[in-house]
Parts: structure tokens; C-alpha cells; sequence
């Protein structure tokens, strides 16, 4: 791979050979010795113009456990808040030898812009843009789910037949958007549940079913999985911002809603969370909750990820 920009042209084989080189990685995280070899030399800049927490410090620990160099930028505190452009400051990161950038960016399409501008030579990593996209997380979903729907069984396989249920703030979710086009590659059935004012333009013309109710959903999927997605209150015009107590009652994973799901069916969500809002505490701190493991797996797949990027293995630009 020469870049990890998208899910949307991923495709099922790219995604299962990274979830499954995410497996290789995960069983060298149960050593003693974590840390392996592989990227010694090699210089990784985390390039964050957005807050994070999650992907930032997996995807900073994924390049310490393969042994390379870690950079951390943030805008905050940096010249961005000169004004200098995206281009000097891609320039500034090649003049010190970058050999993949992580980027964050409000922008969507920042990351594309990155790797396609002949500014920098390094692998390009979108580590969420706008409202796009945020391949790595989607991927963790997938491995997630793999893990815990087939356990010892999910190596090369795909998510056929499962059923996965998104619920919550769609339109403004990159989250949302890589886990349809990846879980679709990858067989899965996908319904999305969310107010109108919560649904993209065009949601209808993608490969997802749409739920206004997710009682409905619940009776009517019979999900594997449920994610729940954070209200990003911050990317919302006030007016378009939901009243709390309504959006808990009509859409947020409560205690009769959890105990209506299958036996064997996951909660997920990508975090940060609004506990009491989209989702319970009952249901985010219950056995069927796989938000810790998803943080966890992040790391094996964010290694996986600068590995295939770095060790030259594979062509392509995915
Ligand atoms: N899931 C996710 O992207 O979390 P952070 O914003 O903390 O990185």
C-alpha cells in the first residue's frame, strides 16, 4: 500500500489481508516483549489539526511497537496558528525526513490532498477528515467484530451475514461513512438509524437500509451489532441541535432497548461518548460492550496499517 485514505476503494481482499496482518501484530502484542524491530529507521509524524485521544495516542503506540520514530505535531501551539499552509507545513515535515504522516484534518479530503500533491514523498494515513472519512477506525470496527462473532475462526475471512446496526448523529460522522463502504465490501448488511435531520443527503442512494425508529430497527434487523455514534455537537448549528431528553427517549441504547437485542449481539461505539445521551451507562459499561477492545485492537491494526505502508508490502494506493 502506498497510502490508507479511504475505505470507500478499499475493496475485500485489501481489507482482509490488513485485518488479518492486524491479527499477526495482536498475537505479538500478548508477548512478553512487545516491541518488534520492524520500522527501525523509519519516521512517523502524527499530523492532528483536530482534538483526539484514541487515534492519536494508537496510532503514536503502534509506531513506537514497530520501533519507529514518532513525531507529534499539533496544530494547536504550532505555526498553523500563523496561518502557514498546508503545503509549508507538509514541506517542513519532508525537510525532516517524514516517512508516513497521520493525518487528522476539519478538512475532508485534506488527507487525499496530501497524498496527491507531490509535496511530501511519505505514506499518507487518514486518521479522520471532516465528515468523510476515518478508515482506521472502521477497520478496527471490522476486526472487532470478527474477533468476537467468529473468535479463533475470523482469520481471512469476510462479515457475510452479519447484521449491523448504526444509530445516531450519521451526518456528520466519518465514522459512520468508512464503516458502511467497508462493512458492504466485506458482505456485511448495514441499516442506519436517525432522525431525518440526522441523515445525509443522499443517504438513500447508498447501500444502507434507513430507520427513523430504532425500536423498528431492533425488531426488524435483529442486529449482530449495534454502534452508537457520538451527537458532535460542535460541528452542529444550534438550531439543528437535538433536544437532549428527546433524542435519549427516541434514540439512545437505554436498558429496555439493550435487553431487546440478541443474545449474542455487540454494543459498540467509536468514542468519546455521551453517556446518558446515545447511549446508557447500563449499555456502555455491560459485558456485550466492546468500546475498550475496539480502543485496543486499534493499536494491532494501526500497526498493521504503518507496517503495509512502510515495509513496501503491497502496491496500490487504497
Ligand atoms: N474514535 C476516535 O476517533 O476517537 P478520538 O477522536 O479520541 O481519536
Amino acid at each position: 500500500m502506498r497510502h490508507l485514505l479511504d475505505t470507500r476503494t478499499l475493496g475485500r481482499e485489501d481489507a482482509i489481508m490488513i485485518l488479518d496482518t492486524a491479527e499477526d501484530m495482536s498475537a505479538t502484542q500478548q508477548r512478553e516483549v512487545k516491541k518488534l524491530p520492524t520500522l527501525r529507521g523509519k519516521t512517523v509524524v502524527n499530523l492532528f489539526y483536530e482534538d483526539s485521544t484514541r487515534t492519536r495516542i494508537s496510532f503514536e503506540a503502534a509506531a513506537k511497537r514497530l520501533s519507529a520514530d514518532v513525531i507529534n505535531f499539533s496544530a494547536k501551539g504550532s505555526s498553523v496558528s500563523k496561518g502557514e499552509s498546508l503545503k509549508d507545513t507538509a514541506q517542513t515535515l519532508q525537510a525532516i525526513g517524514a516517512d508516513a504522516v497521520v493525518i487528522r484534518h476539519p478538512a475532508s479530503g485534506a488527507p487525499d490532498r496530501l497524498a496527491r500533491s507531490g509535496w511530501i514523498e511519505a505514506g499518507v494515513l487518514n486518521a479522520g477528515d471532516g465528515m468523510h472519512e476515518h478508515p482506521t477506525q472502521a477497520l478496527l470496527d471490522a476486526f472487532t467484530m470478527r474477533r468476537r462473532l467468529f473468535g479463533d475462526a475470523s482469520r481471512g475471512r469476510d462479515l457475510a451475514g452479519i447484521s449491523v446496526v448504526i444509530i445516531g448523529d450519521i451526518v456528520h460522522s466519518r465514522v459512520a461513512r468508512s464503516n458502511l463502504w467497508l462493512l458492504t465490501a466485506l458482505g456485511a448488511r448495514v441499516a442506519f438509524v436517525a432522525p431525518e435531520t440526522l441523515l445525509p443527503f443522499g443517504t438513500r442512494e447508498w447501500p444502507v437500509t434507513v430507520h427513523h425508529s430504532l425500536d423498528a430497527a431492533i425488531a426488524e434487523e435483529r442486529p449482530d451489532v449495534v454502534m452508537l455514534l457520538r451527537i458532535q455537537a460542535e460541528r452542529m448549528h444550534k438550531a439543528f441541535f437535538p433536544n437532549e431528553r428527546e433524542y435519549a427517549r427516541n434514540w439512545g441504547l437505554d436498558e429496555p432497548r439493550l435487553a431487546r437485542l440478541t443474545e449474542h449481539a455487540l454494543v459498540m461505539h467509536p468514542g468519546p461518548m455521551n453517556r446518558g445521551l446515545e447511549i446508557s451507562s447500563a449499555a456502555a459499561d455491560s459485558p456485550r460492550a466492546t468500546v475498550l477492545e475496539q480502543v485496543a485492537n486499534g493499536v494491532s491494526v494501526r500497526m498493521a496499517a504503518l507496517y503495509l505502508l512502510l515495509s513496501g508490502e503491497r502496491g496500490g494506493t487504497a
